[in-house]
């Protein structure tokens, strides 16, 4: 992974003197060329690519990837608007929900999209309410243990999202009391999968289910494609994961009659690399053990590397070539926010801007106004040209739904 100066011809710092820091910043080619690849590696089954919405939710990326080709997955009802807004037509979104109030659902099914039932109570009350006129989708907890690390896993035996694959007797049993039209099944194993025998493994529990339903229209093998976050990491061969389920799941479709369609739910795959958090150096603090630096954004912007310990590339875009040294890049939230530890860098002087690597999925997304902070402005590269795709918060957002009373 290069340390870029440039996104398509326009120069990073130019965009801090532009719109400022701290920023994040989307490379919409990157973003296309994904889910080309994509497409090129399941290039043998009719594939249909949902985009995870949660990873990068700014209506701009949604469009984008409307114009590539590919759907969108909600978990929200929010999600869901946000994917209607980007022109992206009802049967294009599926809504997969976890455990949410039975009026999101009503109006999910309202709007004309597909609901993916995550739970037996759910498939009761879509039942008694719909019967079979509207057709959905199972979530199934295949028992899968995958994933990057357990807070990112969801398919493991005592995972809350789907419903159990040890309950399909009862889910059969529900299906056949309300006459549900089931359309299609779903699992999603976890975020950071690195092995195609991972999704192999996922397949065949969705096989051995599929065929207990014959009005099936396709499987969805939900996402959790690994990229490539460490300078040595090794990304899902996206092409092996391609050719081989495609396989299985030709030989899957002979035996079920049928050709079916073969969803995926791709978050981190399609936008990960693609951002990047720019942010400057406020001030570089030696202590007796260690070097800090801190920079102007933290936790509230980039919650990964402190939820999840994520290792994100950092790189100092104003001395490429300083001499090398450790630090500890920190932010400015009052909280032990650490960015990166103990990282080389090229040498940090204050009001250096550094760069935080793949930044594109759940950057924005999962950043929050902790500590009275406003959140980043967001700039699209498209063509060649920046967009800025969000304004950066100001003091007035961060009160506007604050009352103050008189007492
Ligand atoms: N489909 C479903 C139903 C999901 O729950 C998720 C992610 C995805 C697809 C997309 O997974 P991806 O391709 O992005 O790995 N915030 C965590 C990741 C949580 C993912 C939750 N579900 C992180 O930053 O690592």
């Amino acid at each position: 992974m290069p340390n870029p100066t440039h996104i398509q011809g326009v120069s990073i710092a130019a965009l801090a003197d532009e719109f400022g820091t701290p920023l994040y910043i989307y490379d919409g080619e990157k973003i296309t060329q994904q889910i080309k690849t994509l497409q090129e590696a399941f290039g043998g089954v009719p594939l249909k690519i949902k985009y995870a919405t949660k990873a990068l939710s700014n209506i701009n990326i949604l469009k984008l990837i409307r114009k590539a080709g590919a759907g969108v997955d909600a978990v929200s009802i929010e999600e869901v608007r946000l994917g209607l807004m980007a022109g992206h037509q009802t049967d294009e979104i599926m809504y997969t929900p976890s455990g949410v109030g039975f009026e999101e659902i009503r109006e999910a099914v309202n709007l004309g999209i597909m609901i993916n039932l995550d739970s037996l109570p759910l498939m009761e009350e879509f039942g008694e309410v719909y019967g079979g006129s509207i057709p959905a989708c199972i979530r199934i907890n295949p028992h899968i243990m995958a994933g990057g690390n357990l807070k990112i896993s969801t398919g493991h035996k005592e995972s809350k999202f789907g419903i159990s694959i040890e309950q399909l007797p009862q889910i059969l049993h529900t299906v056949a009391k309300y006459k549900l039209n089931i359309v299609g099944l779903h699992i999603h194993t976890g975020s950071d999968i690195l092995d195609a025998e991972v999704f192999l493994k996922g397949g065949n529990v969705l096989f051995e289910a599929a065929i207990q339903f014959p009005e099936l229209k396709f499987l969805d093998f939900g996402g959790g494609f690994k990229v490539a976050y460490k300078p040595n990491d090794i990304a899902t061969d996206i092409v092996e994961v391609g050719s081989k389920v495609s396989v299985a799941f030709q030989d899957f479709c002979k035996r079920y009659g049928k050709q079916l369609e073969l969803w995926l739910e791709p978050g981190k795959f399609l936008v990960s690399e693609a951002g990047y958090l720019l942010v400057k150096a406020n001030v570089v603090k030696e202590s007796p053990s260690v070097t800090f630096v801190g920079v102007n954004s933290g936790l509230n912007h980039l919650i990964r590397p402190m939820m999840y310990d994520a290792y994100h590339g950092v790189y100092n875009l104003s001395n490429p070539d300083g001499k090398k040294a450790k630090y500890n890049v920190v932010g400015y939230i009052c909280e032990t926010d650490t960015i990166a530890s103990h990282r080389e860098l090229t040498e940090v002087r204050a009001g250096d801007l550094l760069v935080i690597k793949n930044a594109g999925a759940y950057g924005y997304s999962m950043s929050s106004n902790y500590n009275s902070r406003m959140r980043p402005a967001e700039v699209l590269v498209l063509d060649g040209k920046a967009f800025q795709i969000r304004k950066r918060e100001n003091f007035e957002d961060l009160i506007r739904n604050q009352e103050i009373i008189d007492f």
